[in-house]
């Protein structure tokens, strides 16, 4: 149980509405009618109420005696069904505590007809269901519980990701997945005799062959370990819920079916599929422990925007030589002379991805000399947006999981567009689906709202429009401004997070209002819209970006004396005409904010208040004009009692369309 409601804090940032655990009966005196049972603890709210709940109920005695150290645990952000225990998962297949149960994503097929009672209003009860009819109906007694799982999802339309436990199997689990995110964490006190687990294909011929082309840890069952040596097995949606563990993970593909059975793994699949590898390789990640901690910060997302100058760095490390004004970008390089030749860039991200697109859609159409579209995932696919075999499509994620940014990969690709993953989350489904990419390279990112995220992307997207354009002779001296920027940005990024004292006291200032507008044009317009998206996410005050050039064309109306309106002014191209927007701000008795170059002291002069960042090169300054945005939506966060990391109502990872 400790380990479970661990691994579930460590997830909670992926939802916190509500979360369950289902594990088997003990075998101490008082569990003996239930050993053969699976006892469910469900709660509405955070991992903590449901830690709280296992410790009201009185018949749940930490120090009893297991008989099998199996359990299944969930953090739910609600889709379908509201908050509720009875709509948190682990569902069950039966009421009575019998049957099948499992922790779930998404879809399945409806069962009521089948004389089957529902108990919530997930689609995901369906599948426990499912599982149970298939299993009561089965043709013989030796029915696996790997093939049970396999009939399951062959029903099943849609995404998700299973794990299943069943007391007509005990001391077993079978996890599978199909568009959700699963992986399963290896931990051993002895060295692992293979780094690769064979795939068991159910057809047979060409297929099973294939199988003993691999490094086999057991010739005739493909099964993992081969000798008696305890292993432990943990199913997981991402790797920091395992990380304490172990950093030895499998990451599944989509339709495989894995099955632990007594203390063995074993991985099946129905049919080989065309470029399907066949074998599951135990990765080792980098990932430490502490980088999932919160340090001495009051949040995650405090520990984030301080990590910047750090995560910009380490996005940077080994590819960028700023001796020789070069940049090297390995997930590219079989690559790149396709690219440059293609038709146009399409960069397709949702939320704070999608910014880091518009953010730096400028510097790439410069450097690239390439028509640029930046796209909402969205919306692009209800455009069912013409895509054609020679564009090349960026995909921008962290988690590389948001189904949306997924759906449109599939849907680039089904054209044979070249497709590049941008991502921060080695393994997610984006980096494996793209044809190559970039991870950014950030170190996880805990809190909902995305901030180091977005600086390390936009700072991967400038290395790649600095690649492309390499052998440019008339490029250079942009090239080489722009590679002694990123070589100061981390300096310059400690200069602007020691202004978070004055930011503090502008949030004290602000934290009242209900409204806030941002505007700013050119390169600082990503920073508008990101800094209204940091502040509603975290705040819920309502909150605008505003394009600068199109003030007078609607957003001037809202401008009067009270109404709280931040400008960004920096010395670029549009410095002239962003005077004129504070003229106009400052004629309708708007009282700005500015945010501006540090020694600019006409804007300094012309506005109320005003926030003095260091000077960068022009496409980089946004880096440096978005911080103070996240400081200031972090103060008036915590100034109005909200909590930062869980806001209401999101989610880190959107896996549901
Ligand atoms: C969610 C998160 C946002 C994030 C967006 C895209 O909405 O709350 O912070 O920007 O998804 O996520 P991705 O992982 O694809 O960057």
């Amino acid at each position: 149980l400790e380990i479970l409601i661990k691994g579930l804090r460590r997830l909670e940032y992926r939802g916190y509405d509500s979360a369950g655990v289902g594990i088997d009966g003990g075998n101490s005196k008082e569990w003996e009618s239930n050993a053969k049972s699976i006892h469910l603890i469900k709660q509405r709210g955070k991992v903590k109420a449901l830690d709280e709940e296992i410790h009201k109920q009185q018949d749940i005695d930490l120090d009893v005696e297991f008989d099998v150290h199996l359990g299944i645990a969930h953090t739910r952000w609600a889709t379908h069904g509201v908050p509720s225990p009875v709509n948190s998962h682990p569902q069950r297949s039966d009421k009575n505590n019998g049957g099948v149960c499992l922790e779930f994503q998404n879809k399945g097929k409806n069962l009521e007809s089948k004389g089957y009672e529902f108990e919530s209003e997930t689609d995901t009860e369906t599948i426990a269901k499912l599982a149970k009819y298939m299993y009561d109906n089965r043709e013989s007694d030796d029915l696996s519980f790997a093939t049970l799982v396999e009939r399951v999802i062959q029903q099943l339309e849609g995404a998700f990701a299973l794990v299943f436990k069943s007391v007509h199997y005990p001391g077993e689990a079978v996890g599978t997945r199909r568009g959700g995110p699963l992986l399963m964490g290896v931990r051993s006190d002895h060295k692992l005799s293979t780094d690769h687990i064979p795939v068991l294909y159910r057809s047979s011929g060409k297929d099973k062959k294939s199988c003993s082309s691999i490094p086999r840890t057991d010739q005739d069952t493909c099964l993992f370990p081969v000798d008696e040596k305890a292993v432990e097995y943990f199913f997981a949606s991402d790797a920091s819920a395992v990380i304490e563990h172990t950093n030895r993970v499998i990451f599944l593909e989509d339709d495989d079916v894995a099955a632990v059975v007594e203390g063995r793994l074993s991985i099946h699949r129905i049919k080989r599929s065309a470029g399907d590898y066949p074998a599951r390789a135990i990765q080792t990640l980098q990932m430490e422990l502490q980088q999932i901690m919160k340090g001495n910060f009051s949040s995650f997302m405090q520990k984030e925007i301080f990590e910047q100058p750090e995560s910009v760095v380490n996005t940077m490390r080994g590819r960028v030589n700023f001796d020789n004004n070069t940049v090297t970008l390995g997930g590219l390089k079989d690559h790149i002379k396709e690219i440059q030749r293609c038709r146009r860039l399409i960069l397709i991200a949702c939320g704070t991805s999608y910014h880091a697109g518009v953010a730096t859609r400028q510097v790439l159409e410069e450097l690239t000399e390439l028509p640029v579209m930046v796209e909402l995932a969205s919306d692009f696919l209800d455009r069912n947006t013409p895509v054609f075999r020679d564009d090349v499509c960026f995909f921008i994620s962290q988690s590389g999981e948001t189904a949306d940014s997924l759906m449109a990969l599939r849907y680039c690709k089904e054209r044979s567009a070249l497709t590049v993953g941008i991502t921060n989350t080695v393994g997610s489904s984006i980096s494996r689906e793209t044809d190559c990419g970039v991870h950014i390279n950030a170190g996880p990112e805990i809190g909902v709202a995305s901030t180091k995220a977005y600086t390390s992307q936009f700072v991967a997207l400038i290395m790649f429009a600095l690649l492309m354009c390499d052998d440019r002779i008339s490029m250079q001296p942009r090239r080489r401004e722009i590679i002694q920027g990123l070589r100061v940005l981390p300096d310059l990024i400690k200069e602007v997070l020691s202004l978070d004292d004055e930011i503090q006291k502008l949030a004290e200032e602000l934290y009242k209002n209900k409204s806030v507008l941002i505007m700013g044009r050119g390169y600082h317009y990503a920073t508008c819209l990101e800094g209204a998206l940091k502040i509603k996410e975290i705040t819920y005050m309502h909150s605008e970006g505003i394009l600068a050039g199109e003030l007078k064309h609607g957003p001037l109306a809202l401008v009067d004396k009270l109404m709280p309106v931040i400008m960004i002014i920096m010395r670029d191209h549009t410095y002239t005409k962003c005077q004129n927007a504070l003229q106009q701000v400052v004629a309708r008795q708007g009282r700005p904010i500015v945010i501006c170059d540090k020694d600019d002291q006409e804007t300094i002069r012309n506005s109320c208040r005003s926030i003095k960042v260091p000077h960068c090169v022009d496409c980089l300054q946004g880096i440096l004009s978005v911080i103070p945005l996240q400081l200031l939506s972090f103060h008036l966060a915590v100034l109005r009692g909200y909590d930062v990391d869980c806001p209401r109502n999101l989610a880190k990872s959107v896996t549901v369309e």
